[in-house]
């Protein structure tokens, strides 16, 4: 389907390709930058393009590719840098150096690579339809690979192979895939969906104990500038227990993604002793890089989460930020003319938003395994005013909701997690998890870590008032338990050993310092004076 450039406006370009579908890939100018279908009129389609469009003239060529914006999805992937619209990073800068050149062809899944094919299945062997053949090693995973219709195997590889040969044919003469392209708008298909039992474990001792995440489950970090979401996201990518962990760099700075990635390929995974890297996909489109294949990006980033998730693997979505998502949604509206919305956002925002949550999950997949998606999104309202639109937006969708408190952040209470206002809703259900297989104690001492913060927050508004000496002595010590719950137990440096706290030694923690209270408020009442208590 050939045409040509009719017009451009930014990031917009209208062009006169007959038969074009809503969404249809399309290659415009001479350089054949990649874009999409966002409009159709009778003559005319408007094409987001996802690559600088500078330089591009009117009447200069168009191609309609027939497809919708597509991913490959097969081994390789994990390990992978890879930009918006799935293009390998490493691989483009190997062959162009180190600035991105528009319309550059290269496959996101390198043909040349040479994997390690386990058959489970051999040539003459009768098997249905989505039937185990075999398993490519993958860094530490073990890739399955189906049969794509039932029949008669032909021939089936063993050993090494590339993925620009064929693994093997059906008696049919059907090939075996082992690279499946997927439109990355459309979620991937699954038997059912389960509802979130298994925790998610951080090691962030204020999110594991107060407001647990579940495997399968949605949250959110939003905070204004500096409150640590960056280094938050990033400590959850590196000691989440996961299989999988799909981190998109969406619109912030290219040093910070940069020091990650030097980081995951040094830092080993403590499971498996294999680089961090090995077991995350990366997806960036840093600030410096061009704006609208950022929209773009999160779906190419679900997709490949979804497929880990369909082998029957844990796998857990960041994105930081979803607000420089939402802005590049908001500059693309703006560009078509559409009708704004709140603040000048589109008005399906929150609708895209929720059906991009839509996507997270914990599912039985086509092959009846269990497979689960869990995405974390920090959120950067502008100002730190929580109630714009993207947090709200945001808010309606997400299961936990972990506020990131400037005024924390300032005292250097890191992560600045605000415990009045963060919710999860998980955590009802997690408890009784937790209380099986940590400690029957993980309820109560929750609630009485809470009681005690709670209290020393009434209480602190009384000493402004009358003063720490106006205090009693039971309320001296609350205040001085509270503030070593604060300190040694919700704060947490993320550049020391304490980085990382398993449930075990999380516990542990907060069964001391309760303990302590607990103790002291008996001895207090049979006339044990405060000070001597505080100093042992
Ligand atoms: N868990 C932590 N432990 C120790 N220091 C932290 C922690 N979290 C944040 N900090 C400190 O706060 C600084 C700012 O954090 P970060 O870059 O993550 O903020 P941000 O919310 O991502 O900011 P921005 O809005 O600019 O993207 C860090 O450079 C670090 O010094
Ligand atoms: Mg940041």
């Amino acid at each position: 389907m050939k045409g040509r450039i009719l017009g451009i406006a930014g990031p917009t370009v209208s062009v006169d390709i007959p038969g074009l579908k809503l969404y249809d890939m399309v290659q415009v100018g001479k350089a054949g930058l990649t874009g999409e279908v966002v409009r159709l009129e009778s003559g005319r389609a408007v094409v987001q393009v996802y690559e600088d469009t500078r330089g591009l003239a009117a009447h200069e060529p168009a191609f309609g590719m027939d497809v919708p914006l597509t991913v490959e999805l097969g081994p390789g992937l994990l390990g992978g840098m890879f930009d918006g619209l799935q293009r390998p990073l490493e691989r483009l800068r190997d062959q162009a150096g180190p600035f991105l050149t528009s319309g550059a062809p290269l496959l996101p899944l390198d043909r040349d690579r040479v994997w390690r094919f386990a058959p489970a299945r051999q040539a003459g062997d009768e098997v249905h339809a989505g039937e185990l053949l075999g398993e490519v090693q993958e860094g530490a995973l073990l890739h399955p690979v189906s049969a794509p219709c039932a029949g008669r195997v032909a021939r089936l590889c063993a050993g090494d192979f590339t993925l620009g040969e064929s693994l093997g044919e059906m008696a049919d003469g059907r090939q075996i895939p082992v690279i499946v392209p997927w439109p990355v708008r459309k979620a991937r298909p699954y038997r059912r969906k389960l509802s979130p039992t298994q925790p998610l474990v951080t090691g962030q001792r204020i999110i594991d104990f107060l407001f647990p995440l579940a495997l399968g489950g949605t949250a959110i970090f939003p905070g204004g500038f500096g409150t640590g979401k960056t280094v938050l996201e990033q400590a959850v990518a590196k000691f989440a227990a996961l299989d999988i962990v799909v981190y998109v760099g969406c619109g912030e700075r290219g040093n910070e993604m940069a020091e990650l990635l030097e980081e995951f390929v040094t830092l080993g995974d403590p499971r498996s002793d294999l680089p961090l890297m090995q077991r995350t996909i990366v997806v960036v489109n840093t600030s410096n890089m061009p704006v609208a294949a950022r929209e773009a990006s999160i779906y190419t980033a679900v997709t490949m989460a979804e497929y880990y998730r369909d082998l029957g693997y844990h796998v857990l979505l960041l994105a930081d930020s979803i607000s420089r998502w939402a802005e590049a949604l908001r500059e693309i509206s703006a560009s078509l003319e559409e009708m704004p919305g709140e603040e000048g956002y589109p008005t399906y925002l929150t609708s895209r938003l929720a059906a991009f949550f839509e996507r997270a999950g914990v599912v039985e997949t086509l092959g009846g395994k269990v497979g689960s998606l869990s995405m974390i999104l920090s959120v950067s309202p502008p100002g730190g005013d929580f109630t714009e639109p993207v947090t709200q937006a945001c808010l309606r969708a997400a299961g936990a909701f972990f506020m990131l408190d400037t005024s924390l952040a300032q005292r250097r209470h890191f992560p600045a997690i605000n415990w009045f206002q963060s919710y999860s809703l998980y955590q009802a259900n997690l408890v009784a998890h937790f209380e099986a297989r940590v400690s029957s104690r993980w309820g109560e001492l929750q609630r009485s870590c809470q009681r005690l913060l709670q209290r020393e927050e009434t209480l602190r508004e009384v000493t402004e008032i009358v003063g720490i000496e106006g205090l009693q002595d039971t309320d001296r010590l609350v205040m001085s338990v509270a503030e070593r719950i604060r300190q040694e137990f919700l704060c947490q440096n993320a550049f020391t050993e304490d980085a990382f706290s398993a449930p075990e030694q999380t516990l542990a923690r907060i069964a001391e310092l309760i303990g302590f209270y607990d103790q002291a408020e008996s001895r207090l009442q049979q006339g044990v004076l405060l000070e001597e208590l505080l100093k042992e």
